[in-house]
C-alpha cells in the first residue's frame, strides 16, 4: 500500500520519479505527490486522485532538480485530500517526509510535540514524523532521521529530504519494502522493482530496521543497531517490457494472455515429464524432512488464498499430508497447532502481504519448516521463509491477480508431486501423468484465449445485474470463489462463491429469475453431481452460465450458456477453468466503464493489517 520513489544524480529527478511512480500506481492511488530541493528551498506538488492530476499540476506549475522524492497513495489515516496527501513537512518546510505503513504511536508522539501542535496541517500518521525529525535535526539529516525513529512505533518504508541537504536523501525500512536500485552517478530508491526497471537492475532489498544514506555517488545502510552493513546487491532479469501494456488496452488483459507463458515459465528447468522427474531445487527438505511432516498449513489472503484452498487436494491426494487452509488474517490470531513436524507454506504473489509476513512469523517463531510460494524476487517473505518456490510470472500489475494465481497453482501442483515422488505415495506412472497433463496446459490455455470475444458477447448480457452466483465442487469451489472474488473487485457487482453441494442448506434461497449463476461444470469425478446442482438451480428459474469440458455434448441442453474449455486432467482443471472467469470478469467491468487495472479502494500490495 503506498508507493514511494525517490531519485538523486544529475537527471531530471521530477520526471524519473513521476515516471516511477507511475509503475507503481497499483500500489495506492487516493492522491500523489513530489518534492524537490532546488535553489536551497522545498517545493512540492501534491494533488488528489490519479497520478495524472499530479503530472497536471506539475505542467501547470513546473519544478525541477535533481533530487526528489514521490508518493502515491492509499488512504490509511484521513481520507483522501490534498492537505493528507504525501509528501509532508514539517512547520518550518525544511524537512520532507513520503511514508509507506502506520506510525502505531503517533498520536502520543503528536501530544508530546504539543507546541507544534498547531502547526499540523493534515490528519495523516505520517506528518509527525516531519516534525519529530525537524525537532533533531542539528546540520545531520541521518542522524535526526535515526533519532526519531527510535521514537516511532509500527511500520514503515519513509525517505526524507532536507532543504538544507540537497545532496542526500534518508530511507528507511520496518515492515514495509523499500528497494535502494543503484546507478552510475544517481541511486534511486522505490516501493518495489517495475519503478526502477528502465534505469538500472543492479537492486538492494533494506532489511528491517535498516536505515540508509543516499548520495549520487555512496550509499550508506546501517541497521537497526546502527552498525553499517553491507547489504547484498542483487541483479534482476524482469524484462522492462513487462511493465508495460505492449498494446493490450488494460495490464489485466494482458496478464490473462501471458498466462501460457508465465505457467511455461514457471514449470520450466523443474519439470521433465518424459522422465517423470521434477527439480525443485530451492527447497532443501530432503527425503527424510518430508517424510516427517506431519501436517501441512497453508496461508495465505485473497486470490493466493484461493490458490491455497485448491493445494490442498494436491497434497492430500499426491503427497497423502493432512493439510489444513488459513486465511493469514485469521491464522495469526488463533491458536494454530503448529510444531517442528508442521509444515507451513505461505503463498504471496508481492511477498509483501502485512498478514501473509506475520503468519510466517508466527510459524517460525514455534519452530515450523516454513516454504513460501512468490512471484517477487527479494521480497520480505522470500527472505524470511526456510524455502522459497518462485512462480515466474514476471511483474504482476494489474490490482486483479490473474497471472499469479495460476503461476502459484503450477508451482504448488509440482511441490505436491515432488513430495509425493520423495514419499513415495504415488506410484511412478501417475506421477508421469499428472506432470504430462500440467505440462500441456498453457498449451490449451493458449488455445482457448483465441475465442474470448464470445465471452465478451455473454459479459454484455449479464453486466447489469445486481448479484451473482458463483459455484463448484471438489477441486473447482476455490475457483468459483476466485471467480466471484474477479467479478466483485472488477465491476462492484455482488457475487459469491459457493461449494455448490452446501447451496440447498441456504444459498438456494437466494435463487430466483433475476439470478445469474455461474457453475464450473468441467469433467470430474464429481460431474454428475454438479449437474445435479445445476438442475436445482434451474427449477428455481436461475440462468445458468456453464463452463464446461469441449467434449461435452449433454451440458447445452441445461445451461442457457456454455463456455467451453479444453478438456484436461481433474487435478489441472483449476488453471483452465479460471480463465473464462477471469475474462468475464474483465469485460463485464469494462463494459460498465470501470478502472478493471486500478479498481476503487483496493491496492495491489496490502502491506498493512
Ligand atoms: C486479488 O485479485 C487481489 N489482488 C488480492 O486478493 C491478493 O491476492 C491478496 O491481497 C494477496 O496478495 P499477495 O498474493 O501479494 O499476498
Amino acid at each position: 500500500m503506498c508507493g514511494i520513489v525517490g531519485y538523486i544524480g544529475k537527471k531530471d529527478a521530477v520526471e524519473i520519479v513521476l515516471k516511477g511512480l507511475r509503475k507503481l500506481e497499483y500500489r495506492g492511488y487516493d492522491s500523489a505527490g513530489i518534492a524537490v530541493v532546488c535553489d536551497n528551498l522545498l517545493h512540492t506538488r501534491r494533488s488528489v486522485g490519479k497520478l495524472c492530476n499530479l503530472t497536471e499540476n506539475i505542467k501547470k506549475n513546473p519544478i525541477s532538480s535533481n533530487i526528489a522524492i514521490g508518493h502515491t497513495r492509499w488512504a490509511t489515516h484521513g481520507k483522501p485530500s490534498e492537505n493528507n496527501a504525501h509528501p509532508h513537512t514539517d512547520a518550518t518546510n525544511s524537512i520532507v517526509i513520503v511514508h509507506n505503513g502506520i506510525i502505531e504511536n503517533y498520536a502520543d508522539l503528536k501530544n508530546q510535540l504539543k507546541e507544534n501542535l498547531k502547526e499540523f496541517k493534515s490528519q495523516t500518521d505520517t506528518e509527525v514524523i516531519a516534525h519529530l525529525i525537524k525537532k533533531y535535526y542539528k546540520n545531520d539529516l541521518f542522524d535526526a532521521v535515526k533519532r526519531s525513529l527510535r521514537e516511532i512505533k509500527g511500520s514503515y518504508a519513509l525517505a526524507v529530504i532536507c532543504k538544507d541537504d540537497p545532496d542526500t536523501i534518508i530511507c528507511a525500512r520496518q515492515d514495509a519494502p523499500l528497494i535502494i536500485g543503484i546507478g552510475q552517478e544517481e541511486n534511486f530508491i522505490a516501493s518495489d522493482i517495475p519503478a526502477l526497471l528502465s534505469y538500472t537492475k543492479n537492486m538492494t532489498f533494506l532489511e528491517d530496521g535498516d536505515i540508509a544514506k543516499i548520495t549520487k555517488d555512496k550509499i550508506i545502510v546501517v541497521d537497526k543497531d546502527g552498525n553499517e552493513q553491507n547489504r547484498q546487491v542483487k541483479t534482476i532479469h524482469w524484462d522492462p517490457i513487462l511493465a508495460e501494456k505492449a498494446g493490450y488496452k488494460h495490464f489485466m488483459l494482458k496478464e490473462i494472455f501471458e498466462q501460457p507463458r508465465t505457467i511455461e515459465d514457471t514449470l520450466r528447468g523443474r519439470v521433465y515429464p518424459n522422465e517423470g522427474k521434477i527439480y525443485v531445487e530451492e527447497v532443501k527438505l530432503s527425503k527424510e524432512d518430508i517424510k516427517n511432516i506431519s501436517n501441512i498449513y497453508v496461508v495465505a489472503c485473497g486470490t493466493s488464498y484461493h490458490a491455497g484452498l485448491v493445494s490442498k487436494i494436491f497434497f492430500e491426494n499426491f503427497a497423502k499430508i493432512s493439510t489444513e487452509v488459513d486465511i493469514a488474517s485469521e491464522f495469526r490470531y488463533r491458536s494454530p497447532i503448529l510444531n517442528e513436524k508442521t509444515l507451513v507454506i505461505v503463498i504471496s504473489q508481492s511477498g509483501e502481504t502485512a498478514d501473509t509476513l506475520a503468519a510466517l512469523r508466527l510459524a517460525k517463531s514455534k519452530n515450523c519448516q516454513t516454504l513460501a510460494v512468490c512471484n517477487v524476487v527479494g521480497s520480505s517473505i522470500s527472505r524470511e521463509t526456510n524455502h522459497v518456490v518462485y512462480t515466474h510470472c514476471g511483474v504482476e500489475i494489474g490490482v486483479a491477480s490473474t497471472k499469479a494465481f495460476t503461476g502459484q497453482l503450477a508451482a504448488l501442483y509440482i511441490l505436491a508431486l515432488d513430495f509425493a515422488s520423495k514419499k513415495e505415495s504415488l506410484p511412478k506412472e501417475d506421477i508421469k501423468k499428472y506432470l504430462q497433463e500440467l505440462w500441456e496446459i498453457p498449451v490449451k490455455i493458449g488455445e482457448f484465449l483465441k475465442n474470448v470475444l464470445e465471452i465478451n458477447k455473454i459479459a454484455k448480457l449479464f453486466d447489469r445485474k445486481k448479484d451473482f452466483l458463483y459455484l463448484g465442487r471438489h477441486i473447482n469451489y476455490p475457483v468459483a470463489l476466485e471467480g466471484a472474488l474477479k467479478l466483485k473487485e472488477l465491476s462492484y457487482i455482488h457475487a459469491e462463491g459457493y461449494a455448490a453441494g452446501e447451496m440447498k442448506h441456504g444459498p438456494i434461497a437466494l435463487i430466483d429469475e433475476a439470478m445469474p449463476i455461474v457453475v464450473v461444470a468441467t469433467d470430474s469425478t464429481v460431474y454428475a453431481k454438479i449437474i445435479s446442482n445445476i438442475e436445482e438451480a434451474k427449477a428455481r428459474g436461475a440462468t445458468i452460465i456453464a463452463i464446461a469440458s469441449s467434449n461435452n455434448n449433454e451440458i447445452s441442453t441445461k445451461s442457457e450458456h456454455v463456455i467451453y474449455v479444453p478438456k484436461t486432467d481433474e487435478f489441472v482443471s483449476p488453471l483452465m477453468s479460471v480463465v473464462p472467469l477471469q475474462l468475464l470478469a474483465y469485460y463485464i467491468s469494462v463494459n460498465l466503464g470501470c478502472d478493471v487495472d486500478q479498481p476503487r479502494n483496493l491496492a495491489k500490495s496490502v502491506t498493512v493489517e
